[in-house]
């Protein structure tokens, strides 16, 4: 049997995720974004912490095919190529580049997943994919909200709950939940075909509405748009060939239990 437990960023060390593999969601809206701007060919995505951090990146890349995006405060940081809505992010502007991102929470997030054994971006709209892919994977799930400012959000929740949910209709007999785990899935069942009027009505769905951002809200409720599967390994985020993720996680795993046979 195969557990997936279900924690809010604040509560995410390595320890806890050591050998799983995390899925982060940050709905509104970093993981959003990442997974449109890949969807619209933008080569890799390098989530990082703070803004000296990304401008140290982009210096130490070919500026030509790197664009800088992120927010503070909902807002495009001064000096940056972009905001942190998806809509920025069209083929015509990402193609082909490398972006360097920085948000409030959403980057933070993917930053402590990384000690995971493998980490994937996940949102509304690669619910479908996300799932697939760990469907065909051996290890515990590690499932991450990001939250805002180590509080709970209810759009990521529900986004991970439905994920969790939908694990473990497909395969019953091969998950177990944590008491959390089993929270955020019956939770998501209040809004399942919901999810605009989820996002409408969130703390800060009405906050970014307030700032201008409201039709970002339906592009970031668009269940399954994308049916990408975005790996975090190395520092950068790429579409991964959902079968190579597996098929390398399957050949981890049966090396990690001919070593433990042989110890034994
Ligand atoms: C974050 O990382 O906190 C968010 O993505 C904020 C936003 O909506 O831009």
């Amino acid at each position: 049997m195969r557990t997936i437990r279900f924690f809010p960023t604040a509560e995410v060390n390595g320890e806890k995720i050591e050998g799983t593999t995390a899925v982060v969601a940050d709905v509104l809206r970093a993981t959003t974004t990442i997974v449109r701007a890949l969807d619209n060919g933008c080569l890799a995505v390098i989530p990082v912490v703070d803004v000296k951090k990304a401008h140290d990146v982009v210096r130490s890349l070919s500026r030509h095919d790197v664009v800088l995006g992120g927010e503070r405060k909902g807002r495009k940081i001064d000096g940056f190529d972009f905001g942190n809505s998806p809509q920025e992010y069209t083929r015509e502007r990402i193609q082909d580049k490398v972006l360097v991102i920085t948000t409030t929470n959403g980057t933070k997030a993917l930053v402590r997943a990384a000690k995971a054994a493998a980490t994937l971006v996940l949102s509304f709209l690669n619910l479908t994919a996300i799932t697939d892919c760990l469907l065909e994977q051996e290890s515990d799930v590690s499932v991450i909200a990001a939250g805002n400012a180590g509080d709970r959000s209810i759009e990521d929740s529900v986004c991970c709950g439905l994920l969790i949910d939908q694990l473990v209709r497909r395969a019953p007999e091969q998950f177990s939940l944590s008491a959390d785990a089993a929270k955020v899935a019956a939770l998501s069942q209040n809004y399942r075909g919901k999810n605009h009027q989820l996002l409408s009505e969130s703390p800060h769905g009405e906050y970014l509405a307030a700032i201008g951002y409201e039709s970002d809200l339906a592009v970031c409720a668009d269940i399954d748009a994308c049916g990408i599967v975005p790996l975090y390994a190395d520092g950068r985020i790429t579409i991964s060939e959902k079968k190579s993720l597996c098929q390398n996680e399957k050949a981890e795993n049966r090396r990690g239990k001919k070593a433990r046979l042989r110890k034994k």
